[in-house]
């Protein structure tokens, strides 16, 4: 029996989608390893959104290009978002490549090893208006067996300028409520206790008269003892119904990811998002009036096609005026043949965005810090999700806001809500205490 190695880049999407890449090679015989040293098929999910991304997916290929020097007989594929976007350009300038597979084309994964395997290197980059995979039942990656990620649509019809994602994952399609809640209802009972809906734009989730609030009600409804998470949410699709269907479900998450990009309103426009400064100040008003207690974090890019200070002022002013409670923040990395790379110059100079770039992070660090700071001494009911990364005597969980609790407790816990006391913090993370 062959095996196969998998590595995961980028965004909680491609995490699924390499659950159920793992899923379709078992079923045709393949064997799943967590060692690339012992394996086979080496496979590389990748990446797209930024330049960075990319560069440390050609660093890796290096590594198993060496490798390959002492295992002739190792594949190794490329797929993902940076597979789509290069396409079978990457054959040719990345030898160590035996196949590129884009994320539409999983189903034909066994047949490129195969070929492969006789000598033939190929792509499939085809993309597809249909593929949603939802007979497809993802191997779960995770070792705890408390979270999972159950994802509910594919691909962006948004067409940010700056985005490459609706080139890599193409079409936007949503899959039956059916299939989603059947994989929820598996999950459960299997013993995961969280699961995140998952999809580029999930707000517009629509399938055959099912809305994204309604589908979110459907699976709030399977259990109380199921938390309901989603990912990504957009600005100008979140709706009141969805606020409303948040407030009426104790299992539904508070906690909001809706990237906002830019605190200015031309910037916005250029960056064809569709709404502006005002309209994403108003969302934020109408979820605070009925989730009070809710979190909500958000992404920032700094730097992007002819941003002014006066741009970057408006989007320092966005920040402080929100505080969220957290946010991810990037320079602008200029994306080859999409609409602002097409129709703009990428004219904001490194240093630039670099300095720009480091004010959004120290002012988000100080509002990070504070809104840890005002849960301190609050007893949070949390879901413990495992082991901390820094000490296996540690345990960590959840609150409803998304925040990390880190406590000690038996291992014995993990899969429970319990609650805990915060007893002390830092900007990225509170410490509590068990409450019997
Ligand atoms: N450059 C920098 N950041 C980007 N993002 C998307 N495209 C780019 C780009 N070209 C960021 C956005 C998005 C997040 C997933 O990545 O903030 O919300
Ligand atoms: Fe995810 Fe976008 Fe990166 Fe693709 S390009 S892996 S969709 S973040």
């Amino acid at each position: 029996m062959k095996t196969f190695y998998i590595e995961t880049y980028g965004c909680q999407m491609n995490v699924s989608d390499s659950e159920l890449v793992v899923s379709l090679l078992k079923d045709k015989g393949y064997k799943h390893t967590d060692n690339y040293k012992n394996s086979d098929i080496i496979l590389v999910n990748t990446c797209a959104v930024r330049a960075k991304a990319e560069l440390r997916v050609k660093g890796k290929l290096t590594l198993y290009k060496n490798l390959k020097k002492s295992k002739p007989d190792l594949t190794v594929g490329l797929l993902g978002c940076m597979a789509q976007r290069t396409k079978d350009k990457l054959l040719e300038q990345e030898p160590v490549l035996d196949f590129i597979v884009g994320p539409d084309a999983y189903r034909d994964l066994h047949n490129l090893i195969e070929k492969a395997e006789i000598g033939q290197r190929a792509a499939n980059v085809i993309l597809s208006k249909e593929e949603t995979y939802e007979d497809i039942a993802p191997v779960r990656l995770d070792k705890n067996g408390v979270s999972a990620f159950v994802s509910i649509s594919r691909g962006c019809d948004n067409m940010c300028s700056f985005c490459i994602v609706p080139f890599t994952r193409g079409r936007e399609r949503s899959r039956s409520d059916k299939s989603i809640i059947e994989e929820v209802k598996d999950a459960f009972a299997k013993g995961y206790r969280e699961v995140t809906l998952l999809g580029q734009n999930v707000d517009k989730y629509y399938f055959e008269e099912t809305n994204f609030a309604q589908l979110l009600q459907k699976v709030a409804n399977i259990d109380e003892k199921l938390r309901v998470r989603f990912s990504t949410s957009y600005p100008q699709d979140f709706s009141n119904e969805l606020i409303q269907i948040m407030a009426s479900y104790k299992n539904i998450c508070k906690s909001i990811h809706l990237p906002v990009q830019s605190g200015s309103t031309r910037i916005l426009e250029k960056m064809r998002r569709g709404y502006s400064r005002e309209w994403y100040l108003d969302r934020i008003k109408a979820i605070k009036e009925t989730l009070p207690t809710c979190s909500i974090s958000t992404d920032i890019i700094a730097g992007f096609c002819s941003e002014t200070d006066e741009d970057h002022k408006e989007t320092l002013s966005l920040l402080e005026l929100l505080k969220f409670d957290s946010a991810f923040m990037f320079k602008y990395s200029e994306r080859p043949n999409n609409y602002a790379q097409r129709n703009y110059i990428d004219d904001v100079t490194e240093e630039t965005k670099s300095r720009r770039l480091s004010e959004i992070i120290e002012l988000q660090s100080k509002l990070s810090y504070q809104s840890n700071e005002k849960d301190m001494g609050k007893t949070f009911e949390i879901l413990v999700e495992g082991t901390s990364k820094r000490s296996e005597k540690r345990l960590f969980g959840r609150n409803t806001q998304n925040k990390v609790i880190i406590f000690d407790c038996d291992k014995k816990i993990i899969g429970k809500y319990v609650n805990v006391k915060v007893t002390s913090f830092t900007q990225a993370t509170l410490l509590g205490e068990i409450c019997s």
